[in-house]
């Protein structure tokens, strides 16, 4: 993947492509299993969680602004959304046990890898926790819009009554906000943004495969 400018949205899509179809089939085997719907939805509230809890460990200094604490509580909303959804499918409080998640050690892994990745790449320039936050947050959230737009799909086409809308919503309105807090940033390159890119696309793969193989 090169890019003369930096990688939008729809350069995402293009690149994800070949994943749509394999990530569709695996989240109709979640959602035609009640129990391993719940798993997912813990699991999706769990990523929901980290990344909220990143917010509030790297971005709480003395710059912490408005939009970024926006950020923080909309992410800890999603992860208790995602809760409140597996408890209901569940039928039972769910908690962050490994036996209520699927992949649970990958999933983990992929955040902190790509974030480590990012936080590696950008740590001689000046600023690298707000950059490496915004870098890591653009991806994750094209990651997010991507993932949730399909499992929204799939639930409709199961007739499962699960509404992503507001959160899609949110989702884009941070990918916006990380877009436009980028576009101050020249050290966040075109070439930078695209090597991460793929590195978020390898991780995604791995990950992928750990649910197929957690929900076969
Ligand atoms: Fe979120
Ligand atoms: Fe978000």
């Amino acid at each position: 993947m090169s890019y003369q400018t930096r990688p939008t949205y729809s350069d995402f899509e293009t690149a994800n492509h070949g994943f749509a179809e394999r990530l569709s089939c695996c989240l109709q085997n979640i959602v035609a299993d009640e129990p391993t719907h719940a798993r997912f939805l813990n699991t999706l509230s769990m990523l929901e969680h980290m990344g909220a809890r990143r917010i509030m460990i790297t971005q709480s200094n003395l710059g912490l602004r408005q939009d970024v604490l926006k950020h923080m509580a909309e992410e800890a909303r999603h992860a208790f959304f995602f809760k409140r959804q597996a408890d209901k499918f569940a039928g039972k409080s769910l908690d962050y046990h490994p036996r209520h998640l699927i992949a649970p050690a990958f999933a983990r892994l992929y955040f902190k890898r790509l974030e480590s990745f990012i936080a590696q790449d950008m740590r001689r320039e000046e600023n690298p926790t707000l950059i490496t936050y915004l870098c890591m947050s653009l991806i994750i959230e094209y990651r997010a819009i991507w993932a949730f737009g399909l499992f929204q799909k799939t639930l409709d086409d199961a007739k499962v009554i699960l509404s992503l809308k507001s959160l899609l919503s949110e989702e884009k309105g941070h990918l916006a906000d990380m877009e436009t807090a980028l576009a101050d940033h020249e050290i966040a390159s075109a070439s930078r943004l695209a090597s991460y890119f793929s590195k978020e696309q390898a991780l995604f793969t791995k990950l992928l495969g750990s649910f197929e193989k957690g929900v076969a």
